[in-house]
């Protein structure tokens, strides 16, 4: 039986030739860092949620290294990360119901959607009109921010489609070849990308994307229901109007089956080459490839631990992942079970 702090980078391969460095958050590495912004190249850094691949987001050049690096298609658009409100204006149309999100919210795992300023690089946004702009709550990342004196366009520090990374590790071993930096601030504490709302009407707002900050605790402050992410596009070069709008995101390479509850029969009849993750320790069930996400499946843990057992079994040689999905009507569990299923989605 595995505990889920094995769930560790440990047992990641390493990319077969990292040129990338990992730096700790020292003043003098920050600041070489900050330089390496400034001058148009990329730092993957650490925020709350996940580990993102930053560049200067006025840039175009700079950001176009981004979708390089991460192998992401040009429609896809960044999220651009700020330090202090007043940077907002200067990106956005700022509306007041905006405003009343970011002060209960900001610093924290909140993207706001508005339409954006010119001065934001079509690149950015897809050629959208609109920007989606986050202030981050994670220390080193603030530091970053302040050090470059810019706003950071920064996407998950991964291959595109792939898990999100939540250690300096996770990000080595994907895009250890493809860049030179990476700061290391240990694991991210939430674990999943930030909720993305999208507010360019306040009177109806949308929830793009579920996380940390649920539906409820935004329809709380804006005293309007949030809706929900508007169906798929159908062309498929469109510009993404949410993220993981493709059908597959978040994927392992392992084929993923859900399951509503697991139990100790499941498991007994099941394929004995397969992983089998329970949300919270199961009292009956025992075994090599039994593992769960948290002891108690106390769901901001088992959000913090998701991505690193992800990618732990996916490296484990087991030829199926079958996962308990999240129980109750908390919001975090609508965040945790919409990563499982893109996990999960195959095509
Ligand atoms: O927690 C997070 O949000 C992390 C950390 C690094 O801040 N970042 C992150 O970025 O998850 P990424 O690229 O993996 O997801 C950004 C998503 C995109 O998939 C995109 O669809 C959506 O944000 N997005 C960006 N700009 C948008 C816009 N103008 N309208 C709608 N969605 C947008
Ligand atoms: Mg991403």
């Amino acid at each position: 039986m595995s505990a889920p702090s094995s769930a560790s980078s440990s047992s990641l391969r390493p990319a077969p030739n990292p040129r990338a460095r990992i730096y700790t958050g020292t003043a003098r590495n920050l600041a070489r860092l900050a330089r390496v912004l400034r001058s148009g190249g990329l730092v993957a850094a650490p925020t709350e949620t996940v580990y993102g691949l930053a560049a200067n987001a006025l840039n175009a050049d700079a950001c176009a290294k981004i979708f390089t690096a991460k192998a992401r298609p040009a429609t896809d658009p960044l999220i651009v990360h700020i330090r202090a409100l007043a940077e907002w204006d200067t990106l956005a149309h700022v509306n007041p119901a905006a405003l009343r999100l970011a002060k209960a919210f900001w610093p924290g795992p909140l993207t706001i959607v508005l339409p954006k300023k010119d001065i934001v690089p079509a690149l950015v946004s897809a050629g959208l009109p609109s920007v989606a702009v986050r202030m981050p709550a994670h220390p080193l990342f603030r530091r970053l921010l302040r050090l470059a004196g810019l706003p950071l366009a920064a996407p998950s520090a991964n291959p595109f489609g792939y898990v999100s990374p939540t250690t300096a590790s996770h990000v080595r071993a994907n895009l250890g070849t493809q860049i030179d930096h990476i700061l290391d601030g240990g694991p991210c504490t939430v674990g999943l990308e930030s909720t993305i709302v999208d507010l360019r009407d306040p009177s109806r707002p949308r929830l793009l994307r579920p996380g940390a900050i649920t539906r409820a605790q935004l329809e709380k402050v804006l005293g309007v229901r949030v809706l929900s992410a508007p169906p798929k596009p159908r062309a498929p070069d469109a510009a993404q109007l949410a993220p993981g709008m493709l059908t597959r995101h978040y994927s392992p390479r392992t084929p993923v089956t859900l399951h509503p509850r697991l139990s100790a029969a499941a498991v007994a009849r099941g394929d004995a080459t397969a992983a089998w993750v329970f949300t919270a320790r199961p009292r009956t069930v025992a075994g090599k490839n039994i593992f769960w996400l948290d002891a108690q499946g106390d769901l901001p843990r088992v959000a913090h631990n998701l991505f690193a057992l992800l990618r732990q079994l996916d490296e484990a040689g087991f030829t199926h992942l079958h996962f308990e999905l999240a129980r109750g009507s908390d919001g975090l569990a609508d965040a945790i079970n919409d990563r499982l299923r893109r996990a999960a989605a195959r095509g």
